[in-house]
Order: structure tokens, then C-alpha cells, then sequence
């Protein structure tokens, strides 16, 4: 495949060729700064442009979209539930949300499942949890509960969530912050048990740091993360959000370092690209936690989302995306670090999942996104010049090729 090969005619998809003028973004607010692809029309890994120009999403909406665009078996469990009923508030019972728990708690291994929608609200809801908990439970003096998270960490968006961010840009002037939490650096055990007293109700970790860069501790330090948390009597959180549902080669990433969790948090994938869902997923002596009228959603655990959910589980369930994801990955990872010395300072990787470091000397991560979507590759930086690849796991081998090929040729032509 080259990149020439890419275009097609845009009347052959039924939408219109437009220019991306000026004022194209005039009534949106400014809190993106995306690169200039407009995107009409998506199937498995590839997403078409209004013009008719073909990319290989390498980004999956961060991992939203791990089962591919329009993943047919996804697409029709929503089209079928879109049919019957899609929102009744938890006012009432809809015959999607217990069983689709009963799936997503058995897949996780836990007895109860708290369905939300976006990942910062499982993130909050979360801190809820573990908060009550440490004063219902573990018995922490009222108002004081305390909640280590790690520096670097990326949870969410919302004031509580960016209060313990250690990133300028996602916490400037939306003080005044939410107390209660204290960061740690990641990756250091001894750091993380000095910061426990007994105030503290949970750990709060990202098993890998995405936003952060891809940043992939040993394996023995969420084997310690573990040991210390149940040795102190607090809550070990992973926000799977990212991480999870498949894209590290496994249906956790804790499941490749060997650790269960207390609780899980879950979202972007569950919602199968199509409709937001997100979860928290324990067993009933911590989720149980919460009563009647203590926390909710409108729309956590509407039917469409429960239905979707399900077949996200369903999918995971017979461990071909997982296996799928690590034999890709192998491909990506070795393609990638062969490019260590050739413009690429270094590369990390998990699953099919890929952070690599450019040379800052030859370009910035965005200079080298806005040249790989010109060639039909769409990733993103972050950090100024790391790039990531999260492309769908239903990738080809040969796609792969088609994006570490363009990425050796937009370093070549520095
Ligand atoms: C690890 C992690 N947690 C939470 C979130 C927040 O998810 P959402 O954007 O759906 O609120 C993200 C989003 O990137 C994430 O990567």
C-alpha cells in the first residue's frame, strides 16, 4: 500500500468535498488544537476525510476505539437496541443493565459493577467510593480521608480530578482545588508506603501512564503497589480506562503484571466507539458501600450503553482481541525500535500500544503527526515530541507496515 493509493472519490461515499475555512471553528470553544482532518466516514482501522482521503487511525480516540469503527457485531447490537429503548433513567429497571453487569462484573472478576459514562466520572465516582469506604468501613476520622495518586497521572477533566493533576496547563486557574489527595512519583513503592498514615483510604494509579507518555513501570511495582495497600488496609484503584479492555494484549493491564485490584475503572472501549460507558467495577464489600440516593447518573446504565457494553464483553470474552493485540504489538514494537538511532530516541511499548520519542533536535511530536497525516497515518504527541500509536486492534500486519513505513520516511526527510 502506498500513500498515493489513499484517495478515493469523495461523491463514491455520498458526502460533500469541503475546504476547512477560517471560520470553520469559529463556534466551537478553543480547548483543542486538532490536526487539520476532517473526518466524513470510518471502517475497521481506516478513516475517510470529507475530500475522500483515506488515514489509518493509529490513535483509536485513545483507545476508544480498540475494536475497530463500526465493529459489525458492536454496530448491530446498538441498531437493535436503538429499535426497542434507549434511556429510562435508573428511575426504573431495563432489561440490558443487569445482565450486561453480571458479563462485565464475571469478566473482571468481581461481584458488582457501577455503571457511569464518561472515564471522569468512574474516576470520581471512584474517589466516592473509596471515601466512603475509609469512613463507613475502615473507620477514618469524618473529612479526612486521604488518597495518594501519582505524579504524571491523567485521571479526567473535572475540578476534582485536575486538582491532584501535577500538570500546569490542566490545572491553571481552576482552583480552588479539591483537598484530599497527595502525589507520590510513580513508580517509587517506597515513596507510596512512607505517604500512607492512617487517613488513607486508596491509591489511586494508572497501571500505565498514557497521557504521561506511554510510561510503563516494572511489573514488580504494581506487585508492590498490591503488597503495600493490603498490608496498610487501603484500596488499590486502577484506572483501567485506558489501558484496559484489550489493548495491552490482555483484558487488564494488571492482568499482565499479575495483580488484582480492589477496584477497577473502566470506560473509553466498554462503550465500543459508539456511546460513552464507563464503569466501576468491586467486589460488594467495598461497592456496597454506596445506598440508595448517594450517587448516580441520568444516563449511567441507559439501555443502549448496557447493550453496547455487552457485546464489548462478549467480544473480550473469548481472549481473541487480547491475543490479537499482543501479536500486533510484537510487530509494531520491533518496526518501531528499529527505528531507535534513525530519528527515534526511544520507544515504549504494551501490547499494541506505543510511545515513541522523537529526536527533539529533528522535530516536534506535532511537526511529525501533521507529516504522518499528510502521508495517511493519524497519531498524536504528547509531551512535546512523543508520539503514540494506539491504532484499532483489528489492524492488519500490513497496515502496520503501511504507518511504520510513512514514520521512517517523514524521519528520513529531516
Ligand atoms: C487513564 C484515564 N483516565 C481517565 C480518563 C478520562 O476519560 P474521559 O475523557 O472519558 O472523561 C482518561 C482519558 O484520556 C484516561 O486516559
Amino acid at each position: 500500500m502506498t500513500a498515493d493509493s489513499l484517495r478515493i472519490e469523495p461523491g463514491s461515499l455520498g458526502i460533500e468535498p469541503v475546504e476547512i475555512s477560517p471560520t470553520y471553528t469559529d463556534h466551537l470553544a478553543h480547548n483543542y488544537h486538532p490536526l487539520e482532518v476532517v473526518v466524513a466516514t470510518a471502517e475497521g482501522a481506516w478513516v475517510t476525510d470529507v475530500n475522500g482521503k483515506k488515514y489509518l487511525d493509529c490513535l483509536a480516540a485513545y483507545s476508544a476505539v480498540n475494536f475497530g469503527h463500526g465493529h459489525p457485531v458492536l454496530i448491530e447490537a446498538a441498531k437493535a437496541q436503538l429499535d426497542r429503548v434507549t434511556l429510562t433513567s435508573r428511575a426504573f429497571h431495563n432489561d440490558q443493565l443487569g445482565p450486561f453487569a453480571a458479563a462485565l462484573a464475571e469478566l473482571a472478576g468481581k461481584d458488582m459493577v457501577l455503571p457511569m459514562n464518561t472515564g471522569a466520572e468512574a474516576v470520581e465516582s471512584g474517589i466516592k467510593v473509596a471515601r466512603a469506604w475509609g469512613y463507613r468501613v475502615k473507620g477514618v476520622t469524618a473529612g479526612q480521608a486521604k488518597i495518594i495518586v501519582m505524579d504524571g497521572n491523567f485521571h479526567g477533566r473535572t475540578t476534582t480530578i485536575i486538582s491532584f493533576s501535577n500538570d500546569p496547563e490542566a490545572r491553571a486557574d481552576f482552583g480552588p482545588y479539591t483537598p484530599g489527595f497527595v502525589s507520590v512519583p510513580y513508580g517509587d513503592s517506597a515513596a507510596l508506603e512512607a505517604a500512607i498514615d492512617e487517613n488513607t483510604v486508596a491509591v489511586l494509579i494508572e497501571p500505565i501512564q498514557g497521557e504521561a507518555g506511554i510510561l510503563i513501570p516494572p511489573h514488580s511495582y504494581l506487585q508492590d503497589v498490591r503488597r503495600i495497600t493490603t498490608d496498610h488496609n487501603v484500596l488499590f484503584i486502577a484506572d483501567e480506562i485506558q489501558s484496559g479492555l484489550g489493548r495491552t494484549g490482555a483484558t487488564f493491564q494488571c492482568d499482565n503484571a499479575g495483580v488484582v485490584p480492589d477496584l477497577y475503572l473502566l470506560g473509553k472501549a466498554l462503550g465500543g466507539g459508539i456511546v460513552p460507558v464507563s464503569a466501576v467495577v468491586g467486589n460488594e464489600d467495598i461497592l456496597g458501600v454506596l445506598h440508595a440516593g448517594e450517587h448516580g447518573s441520568t444516563f449511567g446504565g441507559n439501555p443502549l450503553a448496557a447493550a453496547v457494553g455487552h457485546a464489548v464483553v462478549d467480544l473480550l470474552a473469548t481472549g481473541e482481541m487480547q491475543e490479537r493485540a499482543r501479536t500486533l504489538g510484537a510487530h509494531l514494537e520491533q518496526g518501531l525500535r528499529a527505528m531507535i538511532g534513525h530519528g527515534v530516541v526511544s520507544v515504549r511499548a504494551a501490547g499494541l500500544w506505543a510511545g515513541v520519542d522523537i529526536d527533539p533536535n529533528l522535530a516536534t511530536g506535532r511537526a511529525v503527526c501533521e507529516a504522518l497525516a499528510e502521508r495517511g497515518v493519524l497519531v498524536k504527541d504528547t509531551h512535546g515530541s512523543t508520539i503514540r500509536f494506539a491504532p484499532p486492534i483489528v489492524a492488519t500486519e500490513e497496515d502496520l507496515d503501511f504507518a511504520l513505513q510513512q514514520l521512517r520516511e517523514v524521519l528520513d526527510s529531516y
